[in-house]
């Protein structure tokens, strides 16, 4: 048990650590969520774990959200194969199952060149806190069975590393399509908000170098939300 595997993970860093140290917690005590929200967990059911990362000149800095957003989702797409339920990725990287959070990505810079990536899921719990309640699922809701959250943790670092060492060896595309994929968006009317405007149009493709919507080309570090044109977020 520790306070948050994003700080761990940069005490350690301070200590010597470099790339791809991968820091597992049965349970934080003060999980942290993007923009300075909490992140509720349950000791002993859900997987928290945060990894460190540099992208060097391999991978552009922007890949990482897109990576780690495919890695949970191509995780928890095939855990649900075989159910009625289908995972999706919320821009910038939440992972929803029927709308519901089930899994939150919180990327912070550690000094110039390193980045560590914290992933929470959402694995055994039953019951969230009140204003969590309608928006959140977990694992073992979806699919009615006590989970092994061994297996899932295995599953998940599996895919990440593939994807992370696909970035190393300077191949964006499996992160690109695995993104994409998730997204569910390309080729579909899509609302975009930045800080200063809103724009609709058809979603042509969204890569580090990135989000193509009709004409216009947005950074991905200025889109704060990408929806469905007409559909809510
Ligand atoms: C979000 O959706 O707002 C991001 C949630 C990120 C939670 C994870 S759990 C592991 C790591 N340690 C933290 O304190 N936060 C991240």
């Amino acid at each position: 048990m520790v306070p948050s595997t994003q700080d761990a993970v940069r005490s350690l860093v301070e200590q010597g650590e470099t790339e791809h140290l991968v820091f597992v917690a049965s349970h934080q005590t003060n999980g942290r969520g993007r923009q300075g929200r909490v992140w509720h967990q349950e000791p002993g059911q859900d997987i928290s774990f945060s990894v460190l990362l540099e992208p060097r000149n391999r991978y552009p800095d922007l890949l990482l959200p897109m990576l780690t957003a495919a890695a949970v989702y191509e995780c928890v797409a095939k855990h649900l194969m075989h159910t009625r339920h289908e995972a999706r990725i919320k821009w910038p990287n939440d992972v929803l199952v029927d709308e519901r959070k089930l899994a939150g990505i919180l990327i912070e810079a550690e000094g110039k060149k390193l980045w560590i990536a914290g992933i929470g899921m959402n694995v055994n719990r039953l019951e969230f806190p009140k204003e969590l309640r309608a928006k959140s699922t977990s694992l073992t809701l979806l699919t009615e069975v006590y989970e092994d959250r061994a297996a899932v943790l295995a599953e998940l670092l599996r895919s990440l590393v593939k994807l992370v060492t696909e970035a190393e060896d300077g191949h964006t595309e499996p992160v690109v399509a695995g993104f994409g994929k998730g997204l569910g968006l390309i080729g579909e009317r899509v609302v975009v908000t930045t800080s200063t405007d809103t724009h609709t149009g058809v979603l042509a493709s969204v890569s580090p170098g990135g989000v193509v919507v009709g004409e216009s080309r947005f950074s991905p570090g200025e889109v704060r939300a990408l929806v469905r044109a007409g559909g809510g977020d």
